[in-house]
């Protein structure tokens, strides 16, 4: 039962969590996973033995740079390549490393809601790769991608890495996807990572590592509820919980209360009750096969142009065109 006196929201948190608390069953997004100690600790789930998806896209970025670099410059004299939420751009160097050894004319467009994340990767590949020229565009993807549009007609190849995807059930995925293929031009290219569905242990340890990394990533979201809007909650009553459906490929990660308990959140006026063994879901990690990827292109107005993949086609990379 929660107890609501007239609230004013003052962030789009503010909203999302007052309405994920207060709904049966909880949820909370796992946009909010990613404050500064959010991106540190998906660093270091990247850097995990378990989260196998780095490694395979790593590993299919190295193994056809080649082909992708033909690809990429097809048909053109030089390529905008935009990356949507480039992170540390670890994986994305590859590419920009193989391009500028083979003299191809592109600039690098990160896009990255976080200018703070923007200045860091801007500064890394200043230095590692000082003949890639990138100009870094702050904003949301598809303000960013329109603003793009307006000022230049060069070919675009939009890099969305890292199955990012995977956060958006179908019905969203599709929506995304034809939002991005609205803002395509002819002959530009989407090159985008799905993670495939496997052996369900695999993607449990993935998403359940023995270090507790993820646990601390998925439990991050109370811990920013407690400090941005004067939160109660005790995280060592929580139980990190994964499950995967092998049926669906999807994967879900909840918070379990591991007993009765009252949290008060200060800012929101709200008081959250919570019964023994009570969830708040946090997260989706969607697995997909080629029949799925190739509906949700399909439905988007994109088609599948080539796929490319680990050699246990764990994980894959797709390049889509406009239809
Ligand atoms: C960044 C959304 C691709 O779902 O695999 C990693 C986030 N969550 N471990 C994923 C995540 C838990 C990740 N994505």
């Amino acid at each position: 039962m929660q107890q609501k006196t007239s609230t004013i929201f003052k962030s789009q948190f503010e909203e999302e969590v007052f309405q994920g608390l207060s709904e049966y069953p909880k949820h909370l997004s796992s946009k909010y996973f990613y404050d500064e100690r959010g991106d540190k600790l998906f660093q270091d789930i990247m850097d995990m033995p378990e989260y196998y998806l780095t490694d395979c896209e790593f590993e299919i970025l190295s193994t056809y740079k080649e082909e992708i670099a033909r690809l990429f410059s097809a048909g053109t004299e030089e390529f905008n390549l935009v990356e949507l939420g480039a992170g540390d751009g670890k994986k994305t160097k590859i590419l920009l490393r193989y391009f500028s050894e083979q003299r191809i004319n592109f600039t690098y467009l990160p896009i990255d809601i976080s200018q703070n994340a923007l200045d860091q990767l801007e500064k890394s590949v200043g230095e590692e790769l000082p003949k890639v020229p990138v100009q870094t565009q702050q904003g949301t993807y598809f303000e960013t991608l329109e603003s793009i549009n307006r000022l230049d007609h060069t070919k675009k190849v939009i890099l969305f890495l890292g199955s990012n995807i995977g956060n958006l059930l179908h019905p969203q995925a599709i929506e995304f996807l034809k939002h991005i293929q609205e803002l395509m031009q002819a002959g530009d290219l989407l090159f985008i990572g799905f993670d495939q569905k496997k052996h369900p242990q695999t993607i449990l340890d993935a998403y359940n590592d023995a270090a507790g990394i993820t646990e601390a990533f998925n439990k991050n979201v109370l811990a920013r509820i407690n400090k941005e809007l004067d939160g109660n909650f005790d995280l060592d009553k929580f139980l990190h919980w994964e499950v995967y459906d092998p049926e669906t490929g999807t994967a879900k990660s909840y918070l379990v209360a591991k007993e009765s308990q009252t949290v008060r959140i200060e800012k929101l006026q709200l008081t959250v009750t919570f019964k023994p063994w009570e969830t708040i879901h946090t997260e989706i990690s969607q697995k997909y096969d080629n029949e799925t990827v190739c509906w949700l292109a399909e439905k988007a107005g994109l088609q599948v142009e080539t796929e490319f993949g680990d050699p246990q086609n764990q994980y894959k990379n797709y390049i889509f065109k406009k239809k």
